[in-house]
């Protein structure tokens, strides 16, 4: 159980970012994955999320082959590098979009998600008014409420200055380790890798021969 990905290629035109990757990820396990720039880490994560088409490969998780499967019935949730937020709704209303339909909602859940990640009381502030570190505080409450089976993290920390990021990386782990959410982190921040991942792994250690990748 977990996820599995399996001799993982993904290419633009005659450029293979990702050839004959392998990963595997436990129940609830975080790992964080750490390679410089424009090494391949955002390109795994759409593909793995299902916003990216892979050449070929095979991507299970929980035992159900999810590769083929379009990207929103596959259960995972993302955070980008800069915070997905509509402004022209509130906290409150960026934090609900995507969770279930009016009636359906626990807003106990959805209140307890938002002390968790510290917003109480800003539940009406518009957007825009938002420190950074907030918009993604928002952005995970947002993906938390979602109960995906897997959380991917596309250095959602990337913007923040350094204390900043790595209390927000501390508040993170303990958060997804309480609900029981898998999750993948890529960075190429050393600390925040150590501080979020149960285990930390190089880009270069994914792939065979992976210093000759480009
Ligand atoms: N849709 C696309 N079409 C063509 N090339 C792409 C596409 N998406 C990504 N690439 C290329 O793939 C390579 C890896 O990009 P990617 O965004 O995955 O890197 P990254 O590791 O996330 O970098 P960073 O740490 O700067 O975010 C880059 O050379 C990028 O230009
Ligand atoms: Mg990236």
């Amino acid at each position: 159980m977990g996820l599995t990905i399996q001799d993982l290629n993904v290419s633009f035109g005659h450029e293979n970012v990702i050839s004959k990757l392998n990963l595997e990820l436990d129940t609830s396990e975080i790992i964080a994955i750490l390679g410089p720039s424009g090494c391949g880490k955002t390109t795994l994560l759409r593909t793995i999320a299902g916003l990216q088409t892979q050449s070929s490969g095979r991507i299970t998780l929980n035992g159900e082959r999810i590769d083929a499967i379009p990207c929103e019935s596959r259960g995972i949730g993302m955070l980008f590098q800069r915070p997905v937020l509509f402004p022209f709704k509130d906290l409150l209303g960026n934090i609900l979009f995507a969770y279930q339909k009016k009636n359906q909602r626990d807003m106990n859940d959805v209140r307890s998600v938002i002390q968790e990640m510290g917003l109480e009381g800003k539940e009406h502030q518009a957007i825009e008014t938002l420190s950074g570190g907030e918009a993604q505080r928002v952005v995970l409450a947002r993906a938390l409420l979602t109960k995906p089976r897997l959380l991917l993290l596309d250095e959602p920390l990337s913007a923040l200055d350094v204390d900043l990021r790595r209390k927000i990386a501390k508040e993170m782990r303990s958060t997804l380790k309480t609900r029981g959410i898998p999750a993948i982190h890529v960075t190429h921040d050393p600390i925040e890798a150590e501080i979020i991942g149960d285990r930390v792994i190089h880009w270069t250690d994914l792939q065979p021969g992976g210093d000759d990748e480009e």
